[in-house]
């Protein structure tokens, strides 16, 4: 079915149908990965990511003295330095994981050593002074290249901040509460939309104490934190492919089960209900304090609606976003997308790309600096889709290629990886042919 280990092709499908169980959410095993190797005694974790990004945050923090060990029956068992790292002489890879690097190092600035954060080319292109400016202000020093890694950073005690993020990311907030677990006194992050709260839950499982306010968090240190034991919930950006391909078809049925439910997640449940999807949300249970439940989705017998995204919606959906523009075509009234400049600086210039790959397509389409217009009642064909390396394109595009005429190519597939390396292969599962 493939071409070569960069290309894939995806063929038109007839129908979307079937149960899925995703692998664990990204976001979390981050988290989780991180706490666990800086809490003192032996974590455990099934269902954590599969993805080359979670694997980026596990090599950093063991160079930096935790040990991790991947068990046979897939459970992670990662014992930690008890809230002393030990300062690696060789750079700490963060991979594309900008995750990585921007949560890390909020961990390393209070931590007494020199630490060189690097990474590929994408994140080599991506804003690190978002992180450089709260960490400075609490007194670490941070040198970086245009406001780019390579990221120096000498860390030791710091001061307490208040700190409101100028843009809405769940990184900056994680980076400046890590660096406030470690340091005397109260330190607050303030923010205008709230974003993913799994550092938040997450510091909490592993014990430490923090304060939530409607737009504000804060964390008084110091703190330790203890090991736990957790199953990591499916990954609802990842499920966010399959879900948008089932309600694309008429007839569809997809359920997926165990999937992460968080509030500050799941609003592309609510967008696609808002399209006419139905969507159904069976089993919650909370886990660790993250929600957890199974989902049903179908698609509507007359076709997708319209909707438009903006405001705190486009923050919250952010790593959605591509995926709901790519079947932005398949809609009656198209899919108007504005307030999401950050996706120009995600692992791709996120606009550009959806943009270049739909026309590639044949569709119509309007670019915003801050959006684009997807006109709906198109017709697309199957074509050559540059990825730019970036997991969320190739994805995104092999879901518009299920409705398209003819075969699409998606170069760049191998990108998938990074977070999904299952999703191909849970594409045939599912895809009727
Ligand atoms: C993430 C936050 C988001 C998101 C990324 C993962 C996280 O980035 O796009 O895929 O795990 O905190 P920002 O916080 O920079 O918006």
């Amino acid at each position: 079915m493939h071409t070569s280990a960069q290309e894939r092709i995806v063929r038109p499908a007839k129908n979307v149908y079937g149960s899925l169980r995703l692998p664990g959410d990204k976001s979390i095993s981050h988290r989780y990965g991180m706490l666990a190797a800086f809490a003192e005694g032996t974590s455990r974790f099934s269902n954590f990511s599969t993805g080359a990004d979670c694997a980026s945050t596990l090599a950093c923090m063991e160079a930096l003295g935790a040990s991790v060990r991947r068990r046979e029956d897939c459970v992670v068992e990662v014992t930690g330095v008890g809230g002393r790292v030990t300062p690696s002489g060789a750079p700490l890879d963060c991979g594309n994981s900008g995750s990585t690097m921007r949560m890390i190092s909020g961990l390393l600035a209070p931590q007494a050593g020199s630490f060189t954060l690097i990474g590929d080319e994408s994140l080599s292109r991506r804003p690190m002074g978002r992180i450089q400016k709260p960490l400075e202000a609490m007194g670490a020093r941070l040198t970086l290249t245009d406001g780019h890694a390579p990221l120096y950073l000498d860390g030791g005690p710091l001061t307490a901040i208040d700190y409101t993020t100028p843009v809405p990311s769940a990184q900056v907030k994680t980076c400046v509460l890590l660096a406030g677990l470690q340091t005397a006194g109260a330190t607050t992050v303030r923010e205008a939309v709230r974003t993913r709260d799994h550092s938040e839950l997450a510091l909490r499982a592993f014990g430490a104490k923090l304060t939530r306010s409607a737009d504000s968090v804060s964390i008084s240190g110091p703190q330790a934190l203890h090991a736990i034991e957790a199953a990591v919930p499916g990954d609802i950006s990842s499920a966010a492919f399959f879900l948008c391909a089932a309600a694309l078809f008429p007839g569809s049925g997809l359920v997926l089960d165990a999937l992460g439910l968080n509030p500050t997640r799941a609003t592309l449940l609510d967008v696609l209900t808002a399209l006419g999807a139905r969507v159904s949300v069976l089993n919650i249970e909370e886990k660790n304090a993250e929600l957890v439940g199974t989902v049903q989705v179908s698609a509507p017998a007359e076709g997708l609606g319209s909707t438009t995204i903006g405001g705190a919606l486009a923050a919250q959906l952010i790593d959605e976003l591509p995926v709901l523009a790519a079947i932005g075509p398949y809609t009656s009234g198209g899919i108007r997308i504005r307030d999401a400049r950050e996706l120009r600086v995600k692992e791709s210039d996120r606009i550009a790309l959806v943009v270049k790959n739909l026309r590639a397509m044949g569709a119509e389409v309007e670019e915003f600096e801050d959006g684009l217009d997807v006109p709906g009642g198109q017709k697309l064909h199957g074509a050559v889709i540059d990825s730019g390396g970036d997991h969320r394109i190739a994805m995104a595009f092999s879901v518009a290629a299920l409705r398209a005429e003819g075969e699409t190519l998606i170069q760049g597939a191998e990108s998938a990886a990074i977070s999904f390396p299952e999703f191909f292969n849970l594409l045939d599962l599912v895809a009727e042919r």
